[in-house]
């Protein structure tokens, strides 16, 4: 017996050598396959992602309960999903992400209880979380029990919503209710060609509807940042798509009750040859336009800000930046897309964006150059009533300190909208060039002079109707009606706007302001 034991115990060692040697070859090949895909691996995405060194991983031997599944028992450690915390730039955020070459990242009992692990560890610790997807969704295998937990973390998103801000990268597929997940999450980043959402995907859809349409047609990262909104931003590829975050990162506060990051102050006490140029940045024609990114650029540090769905809704700016080394949110319409004007997608994209600052206390910098809402049955159609309104409300509901800055039009409904006094900014300048009226000029002389041009021999009517817009935007546009009412504090030239802006923020430091106690309020969703 003795002698046999060396022997016994070298085979069960020489098995599981051989059982280790063909695990190792079978997640080799696994990798083989995600890197010819164009894709990283869960583990070299939370090594870019994170400070070199820092990353902790949690429940690295959690096993798989694959064989009370019915599943192959024969399986390596792991579930699908790598977790834990680490540092971007010197600051705590948890990561989870999914293992496209374990169970196709599909998500299971073991996997779900990690996630939701690390999601509670979030919580906890007040720090941001990243989500990194790749993953066939829902483990066929494991029926009820992982669709269990795909609802579990939806509700671990919701909870966390508003409390540690949340970003999500899909770095592959992402399909079926598991997109929902993303879809509560504060930003989502997508890569070009090798990721895709979607609810249904092609085989499915032309089951039912017979339509032939491919993964990158039907969610791609193109899609999803352009037309749907799903995505906010569409990297070129993995490496891109890091930095993105990385760079996000560094604007937002680690949870609802600590500040952003605050950076040394180093920007001009007095006017600079920067600021100057604004003075030349509005054309003196209202048809002629410019670019709003060129104002947003003078007015926070260094030039630098960072976009969020910069590609969806173009026609309304949302932006990161920092005025004097504090973040704020930047909303803006952008004259040089459909004239800037309101309609669904920007007012749902400023919306989300002005309730995410509202929410991690970022002042607001509102820049107003709006024509109003967009007329048309697509827009009456598409709900533009209750989708619209959900940027009165968000404004309204904002506690924040919340700085507007009228630089051309503000017109109708884009005026009361765009932060207005009425929707509680606490400071408003304007421009010289500003224009705040129910309408533009041509408008109103066509609905108040109608029947006086009528009247008129055609060949004297041009001429008429240029007269009257010309007195009617003296008389009836301009900052200056508004501001005899309070409802502009300071009519400021282009070149001050910098220095006011940053006054204005500092002196709001100190703000505090409450709404009425309430479970929650009803906002047109
Ligand atoms: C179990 C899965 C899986 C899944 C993929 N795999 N998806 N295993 N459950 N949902 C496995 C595959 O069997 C394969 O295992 C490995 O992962 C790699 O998958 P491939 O198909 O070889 O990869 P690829 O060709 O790149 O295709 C990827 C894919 C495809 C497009 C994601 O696998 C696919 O269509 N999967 C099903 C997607 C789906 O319908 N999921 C359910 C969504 S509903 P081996 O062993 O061969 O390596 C959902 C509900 C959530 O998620 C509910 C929330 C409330």
């Amino acid at each position: 017996m003795d002698e046999l034991m060396p022997t016994t115990a070298f085979r069960i060692a020489d098995l599981a050598a051989r059982q280790d040697e063909a695990v190792r070859i079978a997640e080799k090949r696994a990798v083989d396959r995600q890197h010819a895909k164009g894709k990283l691996t869960a583990r070299e995405r939370i090594g870019l992602l994170l400070d070199p060194g820092s990353f902790v991983e949690l429940d690295q031997f959690a096993r798989h309960r694959c064989a009370e599944f019915g599943m192959d028992a024969n399986r390596p450690y792991g579930d699908g999903v790598v977790t834990g915390h680490g540092t971007v730039d010197g600051r705590q955020i948890c990561v989870f992400s999914q293992d496209f070459t374990v169970f196709g990242g599909s998500m299971g009992e073991v996997s779900g209880e990690k996630v939701l692990k690390v999601m509670d560890l979030a919580m906890a610790l007040g720090c941001p979380v990243v989500g990194i997807n790749d993953s066939g969704g829902a483990r066929i295998q494991e029926g009820v029990v992982s669709l269990a937990y795909y609802a579990e973390l939806g509700r671990r998103n919701a909870h966390a919503s508003g409390v540690v801000p949340q970003i999500s990268m899909i770095m592959g597929p992402c399909a079926g209710g598991a997109v929902y997940a993303p879809a509560i999450t504060d930003f989502t980043v997508m890569v070009d060609e090798t990721s895709h959402m979607f609810v249904t995907g092609p085989d499915v859809v032309h089951a039912v509807t017979g339509e032939r349409v491919t993964a990158q047609e039907l969610g791609g990262a193109a899609v999803q940042s352009e037309i749907a909104g799903n995505a906010h931003h569409r990297a070129a590829d993995e490496q891109d798509a890091i930095e993105w975050v990385q760079t996000l990162l560094g604007y937002l506060p680690a949870n609802n009750l600590d500040p952003a990051p605050e950076y040394a102050d180093d920007t001009s006490s007095v006017v600079t040859p920067a600021d100057l140029e604004l003075d030349r940045l509005v054309p003196d024609s209202p048809n002629q336009t410019y670019d709003m990114t060129e104002l947003i650029a003078r007015l926070v540090d260094d030039g630098e800000y960072a976009e969020v769905h910069s590609t969806f809704a173009p026609n309304m700016i949302c932006a990161f930046g920092r005025v004097q080394g504090r973040t704020v949110g930047v909303v803006a319409n952008q004259p040089r897309h459909q004239a800037g004007v309101l309609d669904i997608d920007a007012s749902e994209k400023a919306a989300r964006f002005v309730r995410f600052c509202d929410a991690f206390s970022i002042p607001l910098l509102t820049l107003a150059d709006v024509p109003g809402y967009l007329p048309g049955s697509d827009q009456e159609r598409g709900g533009i009533i209750r989708r619209g309104a959900k940027l009165i409300y968000a404004y309204s509901e904002a506690t924040v300190p919340k700085v507007t800055v009228v630089v051309r039009k503000a017109y109708g409904g884009g005026y009361a909208v765009m932060g207005s006094k009425h929707l509680g900014a606490d400071v408003t300048l304007a421009w010289p060039t500003a224009e705040i009226a129910v309408m533009g000029a041509e408008g109103a002389v066509q609905v108040l002079y109608r029947r006086e041009l009528a009247e008129l021999p055609p060949d004297r009517r041009a001429a008429a109707r240029r007269r009257l817009t010309e007195e009617y935007r003296k008389r009836h546009t301009g900052p200056y009606l508004a501001a005899e009412r309070g409802y502009v504090d300071q009519v400021v030239t282009p070149s001050q706007t910098r220095l006011q802006v940053a006054r204005a923020l500092r002196t709001l430091r100190t703000k505090r302001q409450t709404l009425p106690a309430k479970k929650h309020g009803n906002i047109p969703l």
